[in-house]
């Protein structure tokens, strides 16, 4: 994707401080190699490890990654049986390798519908690298945009009614603070793999002034060259937030 070139350019040096990403096509992955759609969620995992080494190497803040949406749950139950199995593994696996990486862990989303196994393995494995102060990844599972602006605005609506919170204060701050990406920065760049251009219900507020790269490469294939092109396309682009460029 060539970029127009419009003034300035981000600063080169500084990595996105949080990149968020919809990691898509498995399936395409694995249908075009003619093997069943595990092999490609498996692959994708291998992706997911490369994509978060070379994050931590460049210095990004925080990655946030799409794993399983809330829409995903209409999938038939031995898809869902094997992405939930995944998970376990993968959190059986990977803790240690985080924890000795200094990197830290987050699971958004609603956690209720997976087996009480994974629930308590996913916040044994939150607490176990909470003081890790290297790259924060964030796993959306069970997560959809619209549900955790419904979640925020009930957890204010809570607090409203006990006092705790002022109703007249409400404002950005406030909201931003009760959903589920809170404290963490702003995330600059969004990228999609697979050739879909939508959002598919990701993190809808928190996009609001985010660069969005959209790519053809299916997840299975994606790779650190990939996300160096990505963050390439970030920085040749002008981040205006509705002001001016200084030159026009
Ligand atoms: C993304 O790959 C992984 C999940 C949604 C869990 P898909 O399973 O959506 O793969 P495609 O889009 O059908 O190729
Ligand atoms: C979005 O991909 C969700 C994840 C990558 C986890 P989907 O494959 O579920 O999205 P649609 O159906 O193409 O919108
Ligand atoms: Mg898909």
């Amino acid at each position: 994707m060539t970029e127009k070139k419009l003034g300035p350019l981000n600063d080169e040096k500084i990595p996105p401080q949080h990149i968020a990403i919809i990691m898509d096509g498995n399936g395409r992955w694995a249908k075009s190699k003619h093997l069943p759609r595990t092999r490609g969620h498996q692959k994708g995992v291998k992706s997911l490890r490369k994509v978060v080494k070379h994050c931590a190497k460049l210095g990004v803040k925080t990655l946030t990654l799409f794993a399983f949406s809330s829409e995903n749950l209409s999938r038939p139950n031995d898809e869902i049986g094997l992405l939930f199995k995944l998970f376990l593994s993968v959190l059986h696996s990977e803790t240690k390798k985080l924890k000795e990486n200094n990197i830290s862990l987050k699971i958004i989303g609603d956690l209720s519908v997976f087996p009480v196994e994974i629930q308590l393995l996913a916040s044994d494995a939150e607490r176990m690298l909470s003081s890790n102060t290297g790259l924060t990844v964030i796993v959306a599972a069970n997560y959809s945009g619209q549900w955790d602006i419904a979640e925020a605005t009930k957890k204010i609506a809570i607090k409203s009614l006990s006092g705790e919170i002022n109703p007249d204060n409400i404002g950005i701050d406030i909201f931003e603070a009760h959903t589920a990406l809170a404290g963490q920065p702003k995330v600059d760049l969004l990228i999609r793999t697979s050739g879909e251009i939508r959002i598919s219900n990701f993190i809808l507020w928190n996009l609001a002034y985010s660069e969005l790269y959209f790519c053809n490469t299916l997840w299975p294939d994606f790779n650190e060259h990939e996300l160096d092109i990505a963050i390439e396309s970030f920085h040749s682009r002008e981040r205006r937030f509705g002001g001016r460029n200084k030159a026009t």
